[in-house]
């Protein structure tokens, strides 16, 4: 089969013929990739910055296709059904923290950028059918992620004004679009003029480019403070989060993308009864309910950036270079 190998850090991914995922174990399935999806997780990897790296190694942790082989009668239903997959491994019993042994489809495990991949059959759930294939790719470790932390770590109501940082970012377009289905007001925060009002034509109530000097305070002026941020960012930027906290606000933060914070002031923290709450990926219990919110609200996710297999190192650049808006996806048939 067709796949994108990344065999060496701070290389090009190759695409190469690999052999097919074959012996199924008990409780394993075989699925046809249609579409994929990245995640700045598999630029992370291919730079060398991912703990437990081990190469060569098919990436990619997103995907739609067709179950083409099953060995477990409990789920025989999924044969020859278009799924997605959920990439959370082993996240275990407690629903509050993964387990140690929790593990990422894509590395160590080879991921989705392949004609096929090999996973168990817990882990399959249906496309939504208002979704395409191509829609549903985009699917499921962004949309995990943003459902966590908007609504287990966030304990997001309908009525909560909330802020996401980042609207380019793959996660924060997902949170976005889950809080606005949840008929929240958002606002997005971007480096990019062009994606703000990507975002407002998509339903946010506004936004400001982090570049701009005293960008909070443009928020602020409008006496406009937040009871939820969802947050990937970090860096120099992130104290002034603090000051755009309505009491008792959460900060939800799931990435570190420009690095350490660099400055908190404790008593704006404790005066306001503030939040910081750390969140990774999500629990098997999230996804179901996540799968569930996208069926019953119809969510759509809004896709913009297509490549084919052959160009999967455009898509990791466009990712590293920061330009995309929201999920870029690669068609996995040519
Ligand atoms: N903990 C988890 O489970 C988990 C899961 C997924 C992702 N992550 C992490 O979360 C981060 C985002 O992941 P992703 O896949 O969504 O990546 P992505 O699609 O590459 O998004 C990164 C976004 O960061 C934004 N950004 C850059 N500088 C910023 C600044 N100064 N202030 C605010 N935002 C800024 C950019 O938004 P603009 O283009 O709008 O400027 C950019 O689009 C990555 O660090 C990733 O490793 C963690």
């Amino acid at each position: 089969m067709k796949a994108v190998v990344l065999n060496d850090i701070n290389k090009d991914v190759e695409i190469q013929t690999c052999i097919n995922p074959d012996i199924l174990n008990s409780g394993e399935a075989i699925v046809k990739l249609l579409y994929a999806a990245l995640n700045h997780r598999d630029v992370w990897i291919q730079k060398g910055k991912y703990a437990s790296i081990k190469l060569p190694v098919i990436l990619g942790s997103d995907g739609c296709g067709e179950v083409v082989e099953i060995n477990d009668i409990s789920c025989s239903h999924f044969l020859s059904k278009k799924v997605i997959i959920n990439p959370g491994m082993n996240w275990g019993p407690n629903a509050t923290f993964q387990s140690k042994e929790f593990s990422i489809l894509g590395m160590p495990t080879d991921g989705t950028f392949a004609e096929f991949v090999k996973v168990q059959t817990k882990y399959l759930y249906e496309k939504p059918e208002h979704l395409t294939d191509l829609e549903a790719a985009a699917i499921p470790l962004a949309g995990v992620t943003a459902y966590r932390a908007l609504f287990t770590q966030g304990n997001c109501s309908n009525g909560q004004r909330i802020l996401v940082t980042g609207i380019g970012g793959g996660v924060a377009l997902w949170a976005m679009q889950l809080a606005i289905a949840n008929g929240n007001d958002v606002w997005v925060t971007s480096g990019d003029d062009e994606k703000i009002e990507q975002a407002i034509a998509l339903g946010a109530k506004g936004g400001v480019n982090y570049n701009n000097e005293k960008w909070w305070e443009e928020l602020q002026k409008q006496n406009l403070f937040f009871d939820i941020i969802i947050e990937s960012a970090c860096g120099k930027n992130f104290e002034k989060l603090i000051d755009l906290c309505n009491p008792a606000a959460k900060i939800v933060l799931y990435g570190g993308t420009l690095g350490d914070i660099e400055k908190l002031i404790p008593a704006k923290i404790f005066w306001k009864q503030i939040s910081i709450i750390g969140s990774t990926m999500g629990s098997d219990i999230d996804f179901k309910n996540m799968m569930q919110f996208i069926n019953d609200k119809k969510v759509k996710p809004f896709i913009k950036h297509v490549y084919n297999l052959n160009d999967a190192q455009k898509a990791m650049d466009l990712m590293n270079n920061g330009n995309q808006f929201g999920k870029i996806i690669l068609k996995i048939e040519e």
